[in-house]
C-alpha cells in the first residue's frame, strides 16, 4: 500500500506517516528510484497501534520504547498511562474549582487579593502533596516475600496480629452482592481484595507498586490491577459500591489521609461503603497510652515502628465521616489495629 493509502485508510496524513519514520518508529520498504514507500499489512499494524497510542497522550520516544522493549508489556504501558493522566486530570479538576471560587469571590469591578492568594496557595500545596509522596519503605522490594513475612510470629512487636481477622470482617461488614464492584486501595498482593472473587464481586485493585500489583495479578488474574496512588486514584467519578484497605492508609500524614478520603468519596456511587482496617488508634490519649506501655516494658522496636509510620488518630477519621453525611461504626481489634465502616447515605 503507499502512503496516501495508508493515510486515507487510518484517517491520518502522509506528513504524519513520515514524521514517526524520521523518529525511528516504523521502517516501511522504500524503492530506492522514485522514493516510493510501500506498506506492508505489518507496518499497518504497527501504525495504527502508534495512532492510538499518541491518541491517548503517549509521547513519541517513549511509544518508540515501548514498541522496541520486550521487558515491558503494552498493558503495563496502558496502565501507567492511565494514572499518569488521572494525575493530570485531578491535577486540572483542582484548577477549575479553584477558578470557580475565585470567580464566586469576585464582583464585576472588585476582588480581594488576599482570597485570591489564599486560593492559589490552597491548589498549590495540594498540588505539592500529591507530587511528593514517595515510597520510603520500598514496597517493590517487599513484594516477593510479603505474603511469607507476614505470617511471621514471635517479634517483639507483631503488627500482623488479628491481620486475618480484620479482614474477614470488612468482607462480612460490606456484605457486597454479586455484580457490585468493590475498590481494594492498595491492595499489595491481593490479600483482601481476593476474599470478594467469590462472591462474584468485581475487583479492582490499586496500588503505588507495580511489583506488588504483578505479584496480586500472578495470584489472582482475576482482579483488576491498576497502578495507581490513594491521592489520585484512576478510577471514573462514582463508579464503585465499595472501597476497601487494609495496612495501606496509615503511609499517608494525617493532612494527606483526608485527601485520600475525598478521593475514595469521589469514586463511590450514591449509597457506597468505605471499609478501612489499619494501623490506628482510637484518639490522641489512646497512642500516648500505648505508647507509654511499650516504653513502660522497654520495647524499644515498637516505638520506632509506630514513630516510622503514621498510625491514623481514629476519632479524626470518623470526625470526618460524620460531618461528610457517613454513618459510621468503628472497632478496635488489638491496641494498634483498628477499623472504620462508613455508609453514604447520598
Ligand atoms: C503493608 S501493604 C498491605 C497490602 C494489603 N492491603 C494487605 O492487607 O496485605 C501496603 C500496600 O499499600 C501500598 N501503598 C502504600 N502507600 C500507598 C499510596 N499512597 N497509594 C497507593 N498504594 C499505597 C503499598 O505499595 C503496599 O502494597
Amino acid at each position: 500500500m503507499l502512503i496516501k493509502e495508508v493515510a486515507e485508510k487510518l484517517n491520518t496524513t502522509a506528513r504524519s506517516i513520515r514524521f514517526y519514520e524520521e523518529k525511528g518508529l516504523i521502517s516501511p520498504k522504500k524503492d530506492e528510484e522514485n522514493d516510493y514507500r510501500y506498506f506492508t499489512e505489518k507496518d499497518l499494524l504497527r501504525l495504527s497501534t502508534i495512532l492510538a497510542l499518541r491518541e491517548v497522550g503517549f509521547p513519541v520516544n517513549e511509544i518508540k520504547v515501548l514498541l522496541e522493549d520486550p521487558s515491558m508489556s503494552i498493558q503495563q504501558y496502558l496502565n501507567i498511562q492511565r494514572s499518569a493522566l488521572y494525575e493530570k486530570w485531578i491535577e486540572m479538576r483542582d484548577m477549575i474549582e479553584t477558578i470557580d471560587e475565585m470567580v464566586d469571590r469576585t464582583t464585576e469591578d472588585s476582588y480581594l487579593p488576599k482570597d485570591f492568594y489564599a486560593l492559589a496557595q490552597h491548589l498549590k500545596n495540594l498540588k505539592s502533596i500529591r507530587k511528593n509522596w514517595t515510597d520510603r519503605w520500598n514496597f517493590d522490594q517487599q513484594a516477593s516475600d510479603y505474603d511469607e513475612n507476614i505470617k511471621k510470629q514471635g517479634f517483639s512487636f507483631n503488627v500482623h496480629e488479628g491481620y486475618d481477622q480484620a479482614l474477614a470482617r470488612i468482607v462480612e461488614k460490606t456484605s457486597l452482592q454479586p455484580g457490585n464492584t468493590c475498590l481494594d486501595i492498595g491492595i499489595g498482593t491481593g490479600n483482601l481484595g481476593s476474599k470478594f472473587l467469590q462472591d462474584g464481586i468485581k475487583v479492582i485493585g490499586v496500588d503505588q507498586s507495580e511489583k506488588m500489583l504483578e505479584k496480586c495479578k500472578e495470584k489472582h488474574p482475576q482482579i483488576e490491577t491498576r497502578k495507581g496512588h490513594f491521592l489520585a486514584l484512576p478510577i471514573l467519578d462514582h463508579s464503585v459500591d465499595a472501597v476497601v484497605s487494609s495496612y495501606a492508609l496509615h503511609h499517608l500524614p494525617d493532612e494527606e489521609k483526608v485527601i485520600a478520603l475525598e478521593e475514595m468519596t469521589r469514586v463511590l456511587k450514591p449509597n457506597g461503603q468505605i471499609c478501612i482496617a489499619d494501623l490506628m488508634f482510637t484518639d490522641k490519649v489512646h497512642r500516648e497510652k500505648v505508647i507509654a506501655d511499650f516504653q513502660a516494658v522497654g520495647n524499644q522496636i515498637a516505638i520506632e515502628c509506630i514513630a516510622d509510620e503514621y498510625y491514623a488518630d481514629r476519632s479524626l477519621l470518623t470526625n470526618w465521616f460524620s460531618n461528610c453525611g457517613y454513618q459510621i461504626e468503628s472497632y478496635q481489634f488489638n491496641r494498634i489495629l483498628g477499623m472504620i465502616y462508613a455508609r453514604r447515605h447520598k
